[in-house]
C-alpha cells in the first residue's frame, strides 16, 4: 500500500499537481473527498492510463524497427505495412479518441450543478475571500462551513480582479469573475477540513489567497449556524471594552465589520466571529494569540502589499484590541 501511495505521489509530482504529496492530505486533486473530485479523479486516471500505455507500446514498436534486420529486396513485399500504418496509425487512434470523448462527455455531465438545499456566495478579493449564507443571513471569511454528504451550491464573484475558486478535493475550478456571478457546487463525502487556494494569478498575494472548506456531520453545522446566529454577549470585562474601544478610535470598523456593532466596514473581512478562525490573512497564518496580535501591529511582514496598513498602537492598546478581537468567537 506504501509503495503503491509513493508510485501515486510521484507520478502526481511529475505531472505537476500541487499539493498532491504534502502531508496534509486535505488539499489532492488525486485524493477526492467528494463526488465532483471523484469524477475528475477517475477522468484523470484513465487520461493518464491511455496515455502511458500509447506511449509504451509507440516507443516499443519504435525499438522493435531500429532493431531489426532491414529487409533486402529477395525478400518480396507483401504491402502488410501499408495494413499497419491504417490499423495502428488509424483505426486504433480514432477508438481512443472516440472512447475519451464518451468519458469526458460523462464526466462533464456528472459535474453539472446538483439541487441542493443550501447556497453560500462567495466573494474574490485581494487577497481574501468573503462569505456570505445568504438563507441563514451569515458573513465570515476565508472559512466555508458546509454539512457533510450533501452537495453545496456556490455563487462566485468578484470585488476587483478575476479570481479562481479552486478546492481540490472536492472539485474543480471555477473562476471568481467582477459583475458575472458563476454558480459552482462542492460537496463532501465525510466531516473533514479541505484546503482551497486561489488557482488564477491576481496580484502580489495570489499565493497567499487561500481558505478552508469545513465539512461537518449535518447536526453539528446546523450547531455552527445557530452559533453563528447567536446575538452577542455584552462586554463585561474592562480590558475587552478597551480592546473594542481601540478597534472604533484606530479606525478599524471603516474596513471590518462585526455584527451586534456599530462597526459596518465592507473593505476588508468581517470579524464576527474571527476569533474562531483556524487562520489569519486568508490562510496566512495560524490564529494563535500571538500570531492576531503580531498580524494586527504590522500585518504587512506577514503578507507584503495587503489593505490593511500598520497599527502602530500603544502595546496596551495592541493588547486590549487583541484580547477583544480573540472574544469574537
Ligand atoms: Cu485571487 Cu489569485
Amino acid at each position: 500500500m506504501a509503495n503503491r501511495t509513493t508510485t501515486r505521489c510521484v507520478i502526481a509530482v511529475i505531472a505537476e499537481l500541487p499539493g498532491a504529496c504534502l502531508a496534509d492530505p486535505s488539499q489532492n486533486a488525486l485524493k477526492p473527498g467528494g463526488p465532483a473530485a471523484a469524477q475528475i479523479s477517475s477522468l484523470w486516471w484513465y487520461l493518464f492510463w491511455v496515455a502511458a500505455s500509447v506511449f509504451a507500446i509507440t516507443m516499443g514498436i519504435l525499438v522493435v524497427g531500429v532493431l531489426r534486420k532491414p529487409r533486402s529486396d529477395s525478400d518480396g513485399h507483401s504491402g502488410s505495412g501499408h495494413t499497419f500504418v491504417a490499423i495502428s496509425g488509424i483505426a486504433i487512434p480514432a477508438v481512443i479518441l472516440f472512447v475519451t470523448l464518451l468519458v469526458s462527455l460523462r464526466a462533464t455531465v456528472a459535474l453539472r450543478v446538483p439541487p441542493s438545499n443550501l447556497t453560500v456566495q462567495v466573494q474574490g478579493h485581494q487577497w481574501w475571500w468573503g462569505v456570505h449564507y445568504p438563507r441563514e443571513n451569515i458573513t465570515t471569511a476565508n472559512e466555508i462551513y458546509i454539512p457533510a454528504g450533501q452537495p453545496v451550491r456556490l455563487e462566485l464573484t468578484s470585488a476587483d480582479v478575476a479570481h479562481s475558486f479552486w478546492v481540490p478535493s472536492l472539485n474543480g475550478k471555477m473562476d471568481l469573475i467582477p459583475g458575472h456571478p458563476n454558480v459552482f457546487w462542492i460537496a463532501a463525502d465525510k466531516p473533514g477540513t479541505y484546503r482551497g487556494q486561489c488557482a488564477e494569478y491576481c496580484g502580489t498575494q495570489h499565493a497567499k489567497m487561500a481558505f478552508l472548506v469545513i465539512a461537518l456531520p449535518p447536526e453539528d453545522f446546523r450547531a455552527w449556524v445557530a452559533r453563528m446566529k447567536a446575538p452577542r454577549p455584552q462586554t463585561s470585562n474592562a480590558v475587552l471594552a478597551q480592546g473594542q474601544q481601540v478597534f472604533f478610535k484606530a479606525a478599524c470598523k471603516d474596513c471590518h465589520a462585526v455584527e451586534g456593532t456599530k462597526a459596518n466596514g465592507r473593505k476588508g473581512p468581517d470579524l464576527t466571529h474571527v476569533g474562531s478562525r483556524l487562520t489569519l490573512g486568508a490562510g496566512t497564518l495560524q490564529n494563535t494569540p500571538g500570531a492576531l496580535e503580531g498580524w494586527v501591529s504590522d500585518s504587512q511582514s506577514a503578507k507584503p502589499g495587503n489593505q490593511m496598513p500598520r497599527s502602530y498602537l500603544p502595546p496596551d492598546d495592541l493588547h486590549a484590541l487583541r484580547a477583544w478581537l480573540e472574544s469574537l468567537n
